[in-house]
């Protein structure tokens, strides 16, 4: 194994699961690992204290008269139950079959490690940077970067820069380099919906008192019609339309045809928004999906209660035009004026993010086409994200820089989900984009 994947393995061993409290202290020894990487590189770095987890920057001597690209990632990772469905220990990384197995591996650490190597070589190559580059590493974007904007509020001037570069996305196929121009947005709600004081013998008290788990599941249903559009009222009405070009371009792009996705997800069929490919449903239109719905017995056989109470978690993705403050606020009303007899709800409002979009063909986007091409030995195909890194968006509002999306985790790598995994191959080849992008970059 080369050194370098022996130090992306170090990375990918600190469980930093940033949603569980347990794991705070991981999550401080992988920033404080990281922070001696940088420094070993020979960057100026800080690793800056928040409320919550630390972010750490670093920096080349900055030159006046030089581009300034910053880069960003996360080192936080999501949970990792269910443990049992893993193949391998998900801290305990292992290559097979090309691919490096374990947490963190695609999303995010083996992709902004990538980035980090390359700004390495080049140093040790040519004994310096082409042009001002600044990391970024935060710890916190799988709980929706709760401290990022007000850190990049508060260092605005030190953060300044013409472009940031970011993978922390996906590449549509093995082979084919992928720019991603945009990312849709995201807000989350929680509800529990309240029935009887406590649980209740279902034949006792069954068919006198209205049973939440009911009423939860008749809330859920509302939502959609059932051909798959959403029915909250004026959802849709902010949603910037997908434009013939971009459908058109989208419509030859390997990896993305209904039958692909249809093999990558292993579902049966098809469904959503009628009219729409699953590309396009996935790059250009929201959704509101449940994410996890609970109450009453799940273990085995069978237990005869009415449960007190149901909960359900929803997250609706939002595309270009839509506002996350209105979007949740449609929901909540919707969901109150759906709101079955006999129970009573309680709705709490999670984290949102807007969507973003840019120009792939701005002379940043050229570059980054460059890159890809140069690595990956053919021109990247360009496409919009199904997923969110908000950040993004913020970042764009608060430092003015619009950012490059450079995908290398693959549609089978199973990012959230148990055997994530990261290839080597775009470990490897990523490490080559990012050379050529500082090269790049340097010449804007
Ligand atoms: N890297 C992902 C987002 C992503 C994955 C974008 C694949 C495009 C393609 C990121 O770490 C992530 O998971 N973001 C969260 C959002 C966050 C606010 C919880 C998401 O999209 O669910
Ligand atoms: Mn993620």
């Amino acid at each position: 194994m080369t050194s370098e994947l022996e130090r992306l393995f170090e990375h990918l061993r600190f469980p930093s699961i940033s949603t569980d409290s347990r794991h705070i202290g991981d999550v401080r020894a992988n920033a404080d690992w990281l922070k001696g990487q940088f420094e070993d590189m020979g960057l100026e770095t800080k690793l800056h204290e928040t409320p919550g987890n630390p972010v750490i920057v670093a920096c080349n001597e900055k030159v006046e008269e030089r581009p300034t690209v910053l880069i960003y990632g996360h080192y936080d990772v999501q949970p990792v139950d269910p443990l049992e469905l893993w193949d391998s220990a998900p801290f305990e990384p292992e290559i097979r079959d090309g691919k490096i197995w374990g947490r963190g591996g695609a999303d995010n650490k083996g992709q902004h490690f990538v980035h980090m190597l390359a700004a390495e070589k080049t140093m040790k190559q040519n004994g310096e940077l082409p042009l001002n580059v600044i990391f970024l590493i935060e710890g916190e974007e799988e709980i929706g970067s709760p401290n990022l904007v007000p850190f990049l509020n508060q260092h605005k001037e030190s953060l300044a820069c013409d472009i940031i570069a970011v993978s922390d996305t996906g590449m549509v196929a093995p082979g084919v380099p992928t720019l991603g121009y945009g990312l849709r947005g995201i807000t989350c709600l929680e509800v529990k919906v309240k029935g009887p004081a406590g649980d209740l013998h279902s034949g006792v008290y069954g068919g006198c008192v209205a049973n939440p788990a009911t009423a939860a599941a008749r809330m859920v249903a509302s939502l959609h019609h059932d051909d798959g559009r959403i029915a909250v009222a004026g959802f849709y009405d902010d949603v910037i339309p997908l434009e013939d070009w971009e459908r058109e371009m989208w419509s030859k792009v390997p990896g993305t045809s209904d039958e692909d996705f249809l093999r990558t997800t292993g579902s049966p069929e098809a469904f959503g928004e009628p009219g729409y490919s699953m590309a396009e449903r996935l790059w250009a239109r929201p959704t509101v999906e449940v994410n996890g719905f609970g109450s009453g017995y799940q273990g085995e056989g069978s237990k005869t209660v009415l449960p007190a109470e149901a909960i359900f978690k929803l997250s609706c993705r939002l595309v270009p035009g839509q506002d996350p403050a209105k979007i949740q606020q449609q929901v909540e009303e919707h969901l109150r004026k759906h709101l079955p007899k006999g129970v009573t709800v309680e709705i709490h409002n999670g984290h949102s993010g807007k969507a973003y979009h840019n120009d792939p063909h701005s002379k940043f986007g050229k570059a980054a086409q460059a890159a890809l091409t140069t690595a990956f030995g053919r021109e990247p195909v360009l496409i919009r994200e199904g997923g969110s890194i908000p950040i993004i968006q913020d970042m764009k509002e608060v430092l003015g820089a619009d950012s490059l999306m450079l995908g290398l985790a693959l549609p089978d790598c199973q990012i959230h989900a148990p055997n994530e995994n990261y290839s080597v191959e775009n470990f490897e080849k990523g490490i080559e984009m990012s050379c050529e992008l500082l090269k790049e970059l340097s010449k804007i």
